[in-house]
C-alpha cells in the first residue's frame, strides 16, 4: 500500500477515535463540535532571545507532521481535517512551502501567516475544544478557558494514542532504521577506541540526524558510567577507550521515536561481566517474546525481576537462593527501574498509567514505582522491553546499610563495579501473530540476531 492510502487509513481511524473522544466528553458535559489541535507556541530561555528548540506538539503531530510553531488542525467528526499552516512575512527564516509529500492530498489545506488569521480559514471556534501547550493561543483564539484541554476529552484521546495505526507502525518502522543505523556504526566507534562524544557524533552521522532530531539525548556511556541510568554527560579523549559501552539512543521520523539500548563489551572486559551481558540479552529476548495481547505489561516487568534473581544466584552475586533474593528485595538494586514503556510520538508515550479509556489511575506497585506502564497490551500498543543490570555507586551504598546486604557478596560485587552495568532495549509492536520486534533484526545483540 502506498504512503498516502495508509495516511488516509489512518486519517478515517483518528476521525473513529475523534466521534468517541467527543461523545465521551459530551456525556460529561463537556459539548463540542470539533478540536483545535495546536503545533504549539515557541518558548524562549529565560531572560534570554533564544528560543528553545521547539517540537510540534504530539496531539498535533497525530494528524500532519508539520514541523513549527503555531499551525492548526481543526478536526470535526466525519469531515476532512483542515490544516492551517501559519508562515509569518518574516525576513529572518526562511519561507519555504511545506514540501510536498503523503498527507498533503487527504485534507483541506491552507496557509495564513499568523495564528490571529486561523479563524479566517476555520470559522468560529465556538464549541471547539483547544489541545496544545498554549492557553494564551487559545484565548486568541477566542477559545474559553474551560474547553482548553478538558480532561473529559484529553482521557479518551490519551487511550487512543495507545493503539497505533498502521501508518504509524510505518514511520516507527523507518525511526528504527534510522536508530539502528546509527547503533550499528556507534558500536564500530567503540571497539576501534573512541570517547563518548565520538561516539555520540558517530551515531548521529549514520542515523543522519541533527542534535533535535533524536527522541532524547542521548545516552552514551563508557565503563562505570553505564551504572547511571540517564547519564547525561558524554566524555572526551581522556577517559577513552574503554573496556565496555552502552548507548540508549533513538531518532524520530516525522515526529515519532525509537529507542534502543545496545551493550557491547570488548574481550578484555571481566568475563563475568560478559556472561551476565550474554544473560540478559537472553533475558531481553525471552521478555520481547510476551509482548502479547491481553497480558498485564506489570507480568513482563515481575518476569523480569524474577529472573535477575536467578541470575543473582547463578553467578554468586548473592549467597541465597534466587526465590529469597526476590523477596527480599535486592532485585530492586540491581535493576531500578521499569522494564520499559509505550513508545510513539513521545519517546515516553503517554497513556501508560490510565486506567481506562474515560481516565483514573492504575498506579504501579509502591514497590515498582518507576514502572511506566500498567496497562493490558492490545493489539496495536507499541513499547519498549528494556531489562537491565546495574552496579550504581547510591543504589549499592544503600544496600550496603540495609539489613539484607548480608546475602551480596560484595567481592564481585565490586569486581564488576567498573563495568557499570548493561541494558539491553528494543522496540515491539504487540500483534495478534506474536510480537513484532522492529529494531532486533536491524541491530544484532551482543549474542546475535
Ligand atoms: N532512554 C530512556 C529510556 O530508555 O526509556
Ligand atoms: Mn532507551
Ligand atoms: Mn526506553
Amino acid at each position: 500500500m502506498t504512503n498516502a492510502s495508509l495516511y488516509q487509513q489512518h486519517l478515517d481511524k483518528l476521525d473513529t477515535y475523534l466521534t468517541d473522544a467527543i461523545d465521551r466528553a459530551g456525556r460529561k458535559g463537556v459539548h463540542l463540535d470539533g478540536v483545535l489541535f495546536h503545533a504549539g507556541r515557541e518558548r524562549y530561555y529565560h531572560s534570554d532571545d533564544q528560543p528553545i528548540h521547539f517540537r510540534s506538539g504530539p496531539h498535533f503531530m497525530r494528524y500532519v507532521p508539520l514541523h513549527g510553531p503555531e499551525h492548526c488542525v481543526l478536526a470535526r467528526p466525519g469531515k476532512r481535517p483542515l490544516v492551517v499552516r501559519v508562515a509569518p512575512r518574516d525576513f529572518w527564516y526562511e519561507l519555504t512551502a511545506a514540501p510536498a509529500s503523503y498527507w498533503q492530498d487527504a485534507v483541506d489545506y491552507h496557509e495564513v501567516s499568523s495564528l490571529s488569521a486561523v479563524p479566517t480559514i476555520t470559522g468560529p471556534l465556538s464549541r471547539v475544544a483547544y489541545v496544545g501547550n498554549s492557553p494564551a493561543a487559545a484565548a486568541e483564539l477566542s477559545i474559553t478557558d474551560q474547553l482548553v484541554e478538558p480532561e473529559a476529552l484529553m482521557a479518551p484521546l490519551a487511550w487512543h494514542r495507545g493503539i497505533k495505526t498502521e501508518h504509524e507502525i510505518e514511520l516507527l518502522t523507518v525511526a528504527a532504521q534510522k536508530g539502528a543505523a546509527g547503533h550499528r556504526v556507534a558500536r564500530k566507534a567503540f571497539e576501534s577506541g573512541a570517547s563518548e562524544r565520538e561516539i555520540y557524533w558517530a551515531f548521529l552521522e549514520a542515523a543522519d540526524l541533527l542534535d533535535q532530531e533524536v527522541s532524547f539525548d542521548p545516552i552514551c556511556a563508557l565503563d562505570e558510567k553505564i551504572s547511571i541510568l540517564h547519564y547525561q554527560n558524554k566524555r572526551g579523549r581522556d577517559t577513552a577507550p574503554g573496556k565496555v559501552f552502552m548507548l540508549d539512543a533513538g531518532a524520530t521520523h516525522d515526529g515519532y521515536c525509537s529507542d534502543i539500548t545496545r551493550t557491547w563489551a570488548l574481550d578484555s572486559a571481566s568475563k563475568l561481566y560478559r556472561s551476565l551481558l550474554a544473560s540478559i540479552d537472553a533475558l531481553e529476548r525471552d521478555l520481547v517474546g510476551m509482548v502479547t495481547p491481553g497480558r498485564p505489561y506489570l507480568e513482563i516487568h515481575l518476569e523480569a525481576h524474577r529472573r535477575v534473581s536467578l541470575l543473582l544466584a547463578e553467578t554468586g552475586l548473592v549467597t541465597t537462593s534466587a526465590e529469597e533474593a526476590l523477596e527480599t528485595g535486592v532485585t530492586q538494586t540491581f535493576l531500578p527501574h521499569g522494564i520499559g514503556h509505550h513508545l510513539g510520538l513521545q519517546v515516553h508515550d503517554l497513556g501508560g498509567h490510565q486506567e481506562s479509556i474515560d481516565g483514573g489511575r492504575l498506579a504501579p506497585p509502591e514497590e515498582h514505582s518507576f514502572l511506566r506502564n500498567t496497562r493490558t497490551l492490545e493489539v496495536g500498543h507499541v513499547v519498549t522491553i528494556e531489562p537491565g543490570i546495574y552496579f550504581c555507586g547510591v543504589l549499592l551504598d544503600e544496600l550496603r546499610a540495609r539489613p539484607e546486604q548480608k546475602i551480596v557478596d560484595w567481592k564481585l560485587v565490586d569486581e564488576l563495579i567498573p563495568c557499570g552495568g548493561v541494558r539491553i532495549e528494543d522496540d515491539v509492536v504487540c500483534t495478534n501473530d506474536g510480537p513484532m520486534d522492529l529494531t532486533r533484526p536491524l541491530i544484532q545483540g551482543p549474542r546475535g540476531l
